[in-house]
């Protein structure tokens, strides 16, 4: 069996950090974040995988390359236009020959995907769903299922009114090579909006597996930071990494106040008097004397200078905040971001 990976979204509600960095290799941890799918792909005994793209499809490459670094056969598919997920999934048509698990390009998962395989195996649906239950259903696609699974309704972003449930689209498919048949072969087309409703439209056999494993989608500023609390907490297990050289931290440990949760990465230099809890700091970052760090994602090669208060905030590559400046909770930087002395954002 193969896997495809669906990462050809512009990662529009990621703004800006997903500017310079498609939405599939975002630091997760300060690992990009396709890792921790294909980690889940192989632990699932799958080792072939499809990695659907479109836009920067450049950058994504040069990380993944053919996929032996990690022990993969990766083949790559690109959209010069974004044909949507089923589109997408047609655009591979020429690689798919099986029963395929498709995967959206977004969501971190502890959730066994060879206990998926074998429920559709076992039960043999045109296609399984994996259905995750969450707070707020709004901006998911919202799945009805019978008491045996069978899918009964799929209303991708339901309006406020319509929001009967709590079980969600997690965004993991398997699907028989049938499904492409059912896709045309040209222009945008979407699984959620038109090729799953019209399969439930015509009696084909949908169903759903709740997974009751951990599940966050990474695609808002607030799930990014949310899916980092995860990690950090231990409920979600780091992938496993091709290890990279990385310099050493420097700090002189009585003098600074790192908690055991926190992740920071080669290469940082911290100062005294500095405290940092529930946080990430990627690689070259460089926080002076005083400062505060809680529950935020640094990107590499950012500058903290004294004093300066970083709260619940995401900061992309080589920000500097200036001193004494406070970034309070929800504070969003984009790439070389500068926040002058003093500032409050
Ligand atoms: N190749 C390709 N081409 N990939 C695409 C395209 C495209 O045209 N459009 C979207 N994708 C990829 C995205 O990169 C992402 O990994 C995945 O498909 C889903 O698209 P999103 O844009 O992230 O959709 P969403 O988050 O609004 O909703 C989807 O995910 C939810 C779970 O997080 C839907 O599948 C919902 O039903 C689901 O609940
Ligand atoms: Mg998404």
């Amino acid at each position: 069996m193969k896997a495809l990976i669906l990462a050809g979204g512009k990662g529009a509600h990621l703004r800006p950090l997903a500017l310079q960095t498609p939405k599939p290799i975002v630091p997760l941890a300060n690992i990009p974040f396709l890792f921790f799918q294909i980690d889940r792909i192989k632990r699932a005994g799958i080792t072939e995988i499809i990695l659907s793209l479109s836009y920067q499809p450049r950058k994504i490459m040069d990380i993944f390359g053919d996929g032996t670094q990690y022990g993969v056969i990766i083949r790559y598919t690109h959209e010069e236009e974004p044909r949507g997920t089923a589109g997408a999934f047609k655009a591979a048509e020429n690689l798919i020959d099986d029963t395929t698990l498709v995967l959206n390009g977004d969501v971190l998962t502890d959730t066994d995907l060879r206990e998926v395989i074998q429920y559709h195996r076992g039960l043999g649906p045109e296609a399984t769903i994996v259905t995750a239950r969450v707070m707020n259903p709004a901006g998911y696609g919202l799945v009805e299922a019978d008491a045996e699974g069978r899918v009964l309704s799929f209303t991708e972003k339901p309006a406020e009114d319509d929001v009967t449930g709590d079980t969600i689209n997690a965004g993991i498919y398997v699907l028989e090579p049938s499904v492409l048949g059912r896709i045309q072969p040209t222009g945008p087309q979407s699984f959620e909006r038109e090729i799953f409703p019209a399969m439930l439209h015509e009696g084909a056999r949908v169903q759903a597996f709740l997974t009751r494993a951990y599940w966050q989608d990474i695609g808002s500023p607030a799930k990014y930071l949310e899916a980092h609390f995860g990690i950090m907490s231990g409920r979600v297990k780091l992938p496993a990494h091709p290890q990279r050289a990385c310099p050493p931290n420097s700090w002189e440990k009585e003098q600074v106040s790192i908690d055991r949760f926190s992740i920071l990465d080669g290469g940082c230099v911290i100062k005294p008097g500095v405290v940092i809890e529930n946080s990430v700091l990627g690689e070259d970052c460089r926080v002076e004397e005083g400062a505060l760090i809680r529950d935020s994602v640094i990107w590499s090669g950012t500058r903290i200078k004294p004093h300066a208060q970083i709260q619940r905030s995401i900061l992309g590559r080589q920000c500097h905040v200036g001193e004494g400046a406070r970034l309070r909770s929800g504070t969003v930087l984009g790439d070389k971001s500068i926040v002058s002395d003093y500032s409050i954002v």
